[in-house]
């Protein structure tokens, strides 16, 4: 018969597997799954304290008592450091993944694209009309008939809607609903919506039935502007367009208008500009905001009155880069774009 092992070896034995284990393990996971077998109620180490009251003689009991209560220690201790090496390189395997580079890259040689010709200009006009103290506005671009139409004085019918070739969208109502024709009926929509005094413009893109050509395009940008205010008269309206025309061109450049016709302003002018060489630009349509347009805007017209005007952005940018063919805009070729920085 083989004596049996002492009781303080079985320990010893018990501890060495127990940090070999505990060593093997490299998740929080794989941790946690150990853990009971390791330092629970049904772990080697439990059994052997349980096995305890079979030592007769109590010297010898109270060192097992000893070696075991330090076993358990040097057990959860050595435990205790793996969860939490586990769980700091869990976490920082965590952030790597999560990280986020928010830093700018400059790094030469790299292309960083630049904003179009339009988009520039576009920029540069809100920025001259903030300047002046405009506000910014929007509408759609899918228009009814109401706003690019009807409240601009055009009912249906009225021969001035032929100066617009319209896009229609198909709808229930076939000519109600049209892509529209020109940024005019955002004045509406900002009468409607903001309460006067009013000093907005209101950029976007426009759509005609048109065939390209080197001065047009089907779909192409208009900025509108709206003045509505108590007394404004058409010497603010001049005063505006040249206020305008200097930020924008440059102090050598003039405006001037010419009596023209639109539906939904009255008088109406055309306005052009003068270029430092002497010749002249047409660049867009303006007047007094019509009665009716007021009205259907929602004000009063005995107590406001107002100025509106409207232009091309396309036909700026073209001129102002002096790009001979607007389509070339919009081939979208490279080596054409990247003449125009921002
Ligand atoms: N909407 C007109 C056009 O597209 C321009 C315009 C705007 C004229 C505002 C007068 C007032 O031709």
């Amino acid at each position: 018969m083989t004596s049996p092992v002492p009781f303080v070896e079985q320990i010893a034995a018990v501890v060495d597997a127990s940090l070999k284990t505990i060593a093997g393990l490299t998740s929080s996971e794989e941790v946690a799954q150990a853990t009971p077998a390791l330092v629970g109620k049904k772990s080697a180490l439990s059994q052997l304290k349980s096995s305890m009251g079979s030592i007769t003689d109590s010297e010898e009991r109270k060192s097992a008592g000893q070696a075991l209560h330090a076993a358990q220690t040097s057990v959860d201790a050595a435990l205790g450091a793996k969860k939490s090496d586990c769980e700091a390189t869990e976490m920082a395997a965590q952030l790597l993944r999560e990280q986020i580079d928010i830093t700018e890259h400059l790094v030469s040689g790299t292309s960083r694209g630049r904003l179009h010709l339009v988009t520039q200009a576009t920029q540069r006009l809100e920025d001259v009309f903030i300047g002046l103290g405009f506000q910014v506005a929007e509408g759609p671009e899918v228009e009814s008939d109401f706003y690019n139409f009807e409240a601009l004085n055009m009912p249906k019918s009225h021969p001035a809607r032929s100066m617009w070739d319209t896009l229609f969208v198909e709808s229930e109502e076939p000519g109600s609903v049209v892509l529209r024709t020109h940024t005019s009926p955002v004045q509406i929509r900002v009468m409607q919506n903001w309460p006067p005094p009013i000093y907005a413009i209101m950029p976007g893109r426009v759509f005609r039935r048109d065939t390209p050509d080197a001065t047009h395009m089907p779909v192409f940008h208009q900025i509108e502007g709206l003045v509505i205010d108590r007394n404004i008269t058409f010497k603010d309206l001049a005063g505006t367009i040249e206020a305008f025309t200097k930020a924008f061109f440059g102090d050598d450049f003039t405006s001037r208008l010419r009596p023209s016709y639109f539906p939904f302003t009255e008088p109406s002018a055309e306005f052009d500009i003068r270029r430092a060489n002497g010749s002249w630009i047409e660049l867009g349509g303006c007047g007094m905001v019509h009665p009716d347009v007021l009205r259907a805007g929602g004000l009063d017209p005995e107590e406001w009155s107002g100025f509106a005007f409207g232009f091309g952005i396309d036909r700026m940018a073209k001129e102002r880069h002096n790009v001979e063919d607007i389509r070339e805009m919009y081939t979208n070729d490279l080596r054409f774009l990247r003449q125009f920085s921002s």
